[in-house]
């Protein structure tokens, strides 16, 4: 995004509130600061590295676990203080009015960030909760059936397991290959699955377990002409993929801001197409999509316009940019770490098929993935994760096959990381499962 259109949008959201007197120039500053630095940036290693000092995280701590929280912007953490503080000075004023005003624009950030319409967007506070409104909005009758996969996580399943307990629809699950070898048998197992019984389709942008992009264009190309809402599970998506819901073909899709957006802690969005919205009627949204509603009740007003200024930090670098150095950072896991021979590779080669986040599975004879972890962290001040393995959420009679429970490690990779972390981390492991 140019410099002077990325300054306007970034000072809608404080703009429009009319609050804060000197806020919205601060706030330029630091972004023109940041945006000259990275423009006089000779090469790339320089310009992620003046990338890295935007951030607060501890000096020495490596966070390789986006996929479970991010790490938000010294700049959208400052904004945040500032607004708690002006919000704090008159609670009633700024709630609904003032401060609180600047919220709409947050949502209208939100669904440009998605490629969505203002009227297809709502601002939720995390994916289990997005996913929660669309299963409970559905009106699914006792009968109706649910296909799914086995690697979902608790926050895309859940929602359909308490209706299959309240309401006796029935759930399927596909069983996902492991590793993935191509888009064919993803595309062939679940239309096997697909019955006349099918009303909805719920599965993840990109798989918790195996970092996995599912290929969402092709899955909607099976469920739309049959009339099957196809929903999307998309925690681990916006702010790492470069997301554009209309080109997805989904029908719903719920996010995570606070992963890969790196926004505030609680923060997230909901996606439901405008053609399906006779269809779908979360009670949150019965009076509108409106960031303030009678039917949403009082929101976090600082919370909310720092989701927008996180968005704002993500434009001003770029979003493919973003995308693109993600999955550079992924792909040198994956060279470094491929040839260990106590770990099996689970995230797919294939660019299309990959993301940021790159799993491997630990041979249960060389270790524990739970202690590796702890020795990184205890050791090493690295966070990696336990990824989950073991299926908490699954019923244990759709887990089979050879890597069931694979006692897998899944490293996260964004902006804030680099190279050199890469290859210390790589280093360690060798020498742990030596
Ligand atoms: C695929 C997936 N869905 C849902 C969630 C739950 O996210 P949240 O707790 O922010 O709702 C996660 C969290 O890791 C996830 O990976």
């Amino acid at each position: 995004m140019e410099r002077r259109t990325f300054v306007k949008s970034l000072a809608s959201t404080v703009a429009v509130a009319q609050i804060l007197p000197g806020a919205t120039e601060a706030l330029e500053q630091q972004v023109t600061r940041l945006q000259t630095a990275m423009s006089a940036a000779v090469d790339d290693a320089k310009l992620w590295r003046r990338v890295r000092q935007e951030f607060t995280l501890n000096p020495g701590l490596v966070h390789f676990n986006c996929g479970s929280v991010g790490a938000t912007p010294r700049l959208v953490v400052d904004a945040m203080a500032n607004f708690t503080r002006e919000l704090e000075a008159d609670p009633y004023h700024n709630e609904w009015g003032g401060l609180g005003a600047g919220q709409e624009a947050v949502r209208e950030k939100a669904a440009e960030f998605i490629g969505a319409s203002l009227d297809e967007v709502a601002l939720t506070r995390n994916t289990t909760e997005g996913m929660n409104l669309v299963a409970t909005g559905l009106n699914l009758q006792k009968g109706d059936e649910i296909l799914t996969t086995n690697h979902e996580h608790g926050g895309g399943m859940v929602c359909w397991q308490y209706l299959a307990k309240h309401h006796g629809v029935k759930m399927r699950y596909v069983q996902m290959p492991n590793p993935v070898k191509n888009k064919a048998d993803i595309l062939e197992r679940i239309e096997r699955h697909i019955n006349k019984r099918t009303r909805v389709c719920s599965f993840s942008h990109i798989d918790t377990i195996t970092g996995l992009q599912m290929p969402l264009a092709e899955i909607a190309a099976i469920t739309r002409p049959k009339g099957i809402i196809f929903v999307c599970d998309g925690a681990q998506a916006p702010g790492m993929l470069d997301v554009d819901v209309k080109a997805l073909g989904v029908d719903t899709y719920a996010s995570s801001s606070h992963k890969w957006m790196l926004a505030p802690k609680g923060t997230g969005l909901l996606y439901i197409r405008k053609e399906i919205q006779d269809r779908v009627h979360p009670i949150m949204l019965y009076s509108g999509y409106g960031v303030y509603s009678g039917s949403s009740g009082t929101r976090n007003v600082s919370q909310i316009l720092g989701h927008g200024i996180a968005m704002d930090f993500h434009n001003a670098i770029g979003r493919s940019r973003i995308e693109a150095r993600c999955r550079h950072l992924s792909r040198l896991v994956r060279d470094r770490l491929r040839d260990i021979p106590a770990l099996t590779l689970l995230t797919p080669e294939q660019e299309e098929l990959s993301s940021g986040v790159v799993t491997f599975a630990l041979d249960p004879a060389r270790g524990d993935r739970g202690e590796i972890v702890k020795r990184f962290w205890n050791e090493h001040n690295m966070i990696l994760k336990p990824a989950q393995g073991t299926y908490a959420y699954v019923p244990e009679e759709h887990v089979k096959g050879p890597h069931a429970h694979y006692n897998p490690i899944r490293i996260s990779t964004h902006i804030f990381n680099s190279e050199d972390e890469v290859e210390k981390m790589a280093g360690l492991m060798k020498k742990m499962l030596a």
